[in-house]
């Protein structure tokens, strides 16, 4: 079975190999930490033995509880914000047919509910056009808060709650509601118990970002008609990479030492950019991951993304030639999904008959090719990281190699990747302009 893997051919010229040994070094030591459970944040280190050692009976609560929602119903709504919600849906765009809400591909292909996520934003035309969507059709919760108090989830809740109560009255509405949260404390777990819900659990130990493999992701994932032991298997995999390999080998090593040299180098922006459209969303939870774990303390590398060729045409310009900040990380598919050739035509009205018969993913992959030359060209250095194929063994590898990566590199930048202060200002704010009481 083939791994991710690391191609750093076109950001050698950026740095010599004493300072890239010399960084390795210093994530190797980081690696120590984090394996020790010695440095800042280790109480929330849960996510770290997850793909070897999680609740089995759990996950087969999980399975049964998905099956229900695949037999029982057109819709499911995933309501959740932040690391409760773009962990399962970057799973569900990269693992399922591109048009997978359209129509009845969902079912046809699947075997599967049309999903769709609300709760992370507050926007009521969003919400009352998606009352419009769900009308007339079967369908079930997933409330996802570790919390349980994240106002836009609340809000979310309440009112698709009681459209659910008005379809199927309350003890009915009960059996569609899944509430993944807290073992123990919090509203929405109180809700849960007194309504009778079924409940998930956030172990205390790990944090919403790091949660994609618990039931915060895996549940909606499974929903989906996607296969979780196989993305189990595949974090597997990254864990042995993680823990085991050495120096070079040690694939989220190399990661954390070349965007710490980056921005030792002064590229203070990493951009995450794909080929992929069904990609973008792995770069939404990547941001989050890697933004809310450094971005503390005045330090920090802002992660940005493009999904390219499409930001070829907007963002292009700004990469090849703007304010020289950013270092690139490209994410690569060997073998995507479909190939289809383009054909030839006699007339060549278009000018296309030089790459008639070769496939699609040819011309991506030098599209591709050709970038990484220009930005190189720019002054951009560019990490390629390989991903085999579009199954869930190879997102679990890459979710987790990512995971690993970030505790790394928090650990080398020297904050606490594990918390997120910042993010509570906004709120005390907005609570206070709200009237709420206590603020
Ligand atoms: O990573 C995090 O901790 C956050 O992004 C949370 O996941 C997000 O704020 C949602 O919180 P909660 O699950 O408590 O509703």
């Amino acid at each position: 079975m083939k791994n991710i893997s690391i191609d750093r051919t076109r950001a050698k010229d950026f740095y010599t190999n004493e300072e890239f040994a010399d960084m390795l070094a210093k994530a190797e030591d980081a690696r120590v930490e984090l394996l020790g459970r010695m440095g800042e944040g280790s109480d929330f280190l849960g996510w770290l033995d997850l793909p070897t050692d999680y609740d089995r009976k759990e996950f087969e609560a999980i399975k049964e509880a998905a099956a229900k929602i695949r037999r029982d119903s057109d819709i499911l709504l995933v309501i959740g914000i932040g690391g409760s919600y773009l962990g399962a849906r970057a799973a569900i765009e990269y693992l399922r047919h591109s048009f997978y809400n359209c129509g009845s591909i969902a079912r046809d292909k699947h075997d599967a509910p049309q999903i769709y996520f609300v709760g992370n934003q507050i926007s009521g035309t969003y919400l009352a056009e998606l009352m419009e969507v769900i009308e007339g059709k079967d369908w079930s919760i997933n409330v996802i808060s570790k919390s349980g108090t994240t106002t836009e989830c609340s809000i979310a809740f309440r009112i698709f709650r009681e459209a659910l109560e008005n379809k199927y009255g309350k003890d009915g509405a009960a059996r569609r509601i899944y509430a993944t949260t807290d073992r123990k404390k919090g509203a929405l777990k109180t809700l849960a118990d007194a309504q009778g819900y079924r409940t998930f659990v956030v172990p205390d130990d790990v944090g919403g970002r790091f949660s994609v493999f618990t039931a915060v992701g895996l549940l909606p994932i499974a929903a989906s008609g996607a296969d979780i032991d196989k993305l189990m298997e595949g974090a597997e995999q990254a864990y042995e990479v993680a823990f085991n390999n050495e120096g070079e080998e040690c694939t989220p090593l190399v990661y954390a030492a070349l965007r710490n040299l980056f921005m030792e180098k002064g590229k203070s922006v990493e951009i995450l950019a794909n080929y992929e459209p069904s990609m973008h969303y792995i770069s939404e939870w990547w941001k989050q991951l890697f933004g809310e774990s450094e971005g503390k303390d005045g330090k920090g590398i802002y992660p940005a993304s493009v999904d390219l060729t499409t930001d070829l045409h907007s963002m292009g310009q700004f990469i090849q030639d703007g304010t020289r900040l950013m270092f690139e990380t490209i994410l690569c598919v060997d073998e995507p999904r479909e190939q289809v050739v383009i054909p030839e035509d006699a007339d060549d009205p278009d000018g296309l008959n030089y790459i008639a018969g070769k496939t699609m993913d040819f011309v991506n992959k030098n599209a591709m090719e050709g970038t990484m030359m220009a930005h190189n060209e720019g002054g951009v250095p560019n990490i390629l990281i390989h991903i085999p194929d579009t199954t869930e063994q190879s997102l679990g590898e890459l979710f987790f190699f990512f995971e690993f990566a970030c505790g790394v590199s928090g650990y080398m930048l020297g904050v606490n990747p594990f918390d997120q202060p910042g993010v509570e200002s906004y709120k005390k704010n907005m609570f206070k302009l709200l009237g709420k009481p206590g603020y």
